[in-house]
């Protein structure tokens, strides 16, 4: 039993960072740090958090087992992927029907089992059909004329060329390429990430004219990692069929932090991203004593608030953009007892600044902590209880703070 709660202790550190206390002006002994650290995790002898923090554990272990279920999805699309790669991709249109990368019955009750409300709404990004078929490139044309009205559409495609990944062309192919009559092409740009899915008109060009087949609209999401999933459906006639444009062959090789740009959507490169460095710096002070519980410290006197991420009217820090903060704060205590200062975030009471003296001595005690946020996270602090002595000049109340890295 003893190793057990040990074990969910463990978890609880890795893998949240941060504990649910229910803080208590009640400290034995303030000499002894460590020991006040060690009640902390002391769970047997306060029941109350023994309770909530299981449930932040069970919650935890809930995210994880979510989490896995992802990743196999990712490994299958990937296993998949690869296995096509290597020998010839065994669907052709017209005789042989297209049939979507099929779910094992094993997967499928795992799934509901596990992850019931992922079911309904899977990621295509990682649930689609290798559509490596070298005649449907922008620059092949063949004798025999293909039309994707004959193929059994199904779910999500991703288009290769000889096991490049590729995207659909942005822009009107010549006629009779694509191992068809009139091609079929993106009337409109590809979406960005953020989009989501997207739908999109599809042209058929024939006859000088770009979009004189207007076929049905098809779906396509932008993916992790530089490339498009597309839910194609049968055209609106024949001979159309969904054209696969080699120029777009260096996008599949872009990093992560690249982007692939094109300005006539013929010539195609991997530029990098540009990516905003945001300044966030703030330093605030209470030129006031404060005595006793004050539930959210009123540092009226703001000397720094580089990206206005501390709020002056509910003296709150919210984070502006994801990423590593540094925070710290402290307090000057005069009077007998104890003062414990707080730093809250998103509602979890973090680190205390705690001091105790006997009068007529003083001593101040100053904070720091650091900590990833999510855009919109919120920081502030408390005085839980005690005194704590400033005036207009002393700068001994203070809370600031800085954005590390993005
Ligand atoms: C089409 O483009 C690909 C990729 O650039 C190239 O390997 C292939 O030889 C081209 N085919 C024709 C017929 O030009």
């Amino acid at each position: 039993m003893g190793f057990e709660i040990w074990t969910i202790k463990t978890v609880v550190v890795m893998a949240v960072g941060v504990v649910t206390m229910l803080p208590s002006c009640i400290v034995e002994s303030v000499g002894n740090s460590s020991s006040t650290e060690l009640k902390l995790w002391d769970f047997e002898v306060k029941p109350s958090v023994t309770q909530t923090t299981l449930a932040v554990v069970y919650k935890e272990i809930d995210r994880l087992r979510r989490e896995q279920a992802t990743i196999r999805q990712q490994q299958e699309a990937l296993k998949h992927m690869l296995s096509s790669q290597k020998k010839e991709f065994p669907m052709t249109i017209g005789s042989t029907a297209l049939a979507p990368y099929p779910l094992t019955t094993q997967e499928i009750e795992s799934w509901s089992s596990e992850d019931t409300d992922s079911m309904p709404n899977f990621d295509p990004c990682y649930r689609y059909t290798v559509l490596d078929q070298t005649w449907r490139a922008t620059n092949t044309s063949t004798k025999h004329k293909m039309c994707d009205r004959n193929a059994n559409w199904k779910g999500w495609y991703r288009l290769f060329y000889k096991g490049k990944s590729l995207q659909m062309p942005e822009r009107c192919p010549p006629v009779d390429k694509c191992g068809t009559h009139a091609p079929l092409w993106l009337a409109s740009s590809h979406p960005r990430r953020s989009d989501g899915i997207v739908s999109r008109r599809v042209c058929g060009h024939w006859k000088k004219q770009c979009c004189a087949f207007k076929s049905t609209p098809i779906k396509v999401k932008k993916c992790r990692g530089n490339y498009y999933v597309y839910q194609f459906v049968k055209p609106t006639s024949c001979h159309l069929a969904y054209c696969a444009d080699v120029n777009t062959i260096v996008c599949g090789r872009c990093r992560r932090s690249e982007s692939c740009v094109s300005r006539d959507k013929i010539s195609w490169t991997c530029k990098r991203k540009k990516v905003i460095k945001r300044q966030v710096h703030f330093f605030a002070a209470i030129p006031t004593s404060i005595t006793g519980k004050v539930n959210r410290i009123k540092y009226s006197s703001v000397t720094v608030n580089v990206g206005h991420a501390f709020n002056r009217k509910t003296f709150t820090f919210r984070a502006p953009v994801k990423g590593i903060y540094q925070f710290f704060f402290s307090t000057q205590t005069t009077s007998g007892g104890k003062t414990d200062l707080w730093l809250v975030v998103n509602g979890y009471w973090v680190s205390v600044s705690h001091t105790q003296v006997t009068s007529p001595s003083s001593v101040g005690s100053l904070r720091t902590y650091m900590t990833f946020l999510r855009r919109g996270g919120l920081v502030y602090v408390t005085q839980n209880c005690g005194n704590s002595w400033a005036n207009a000049a002393s700068s001994t109340i203070i809370f600031g703070g800085s954005l590390l890295s993005q």
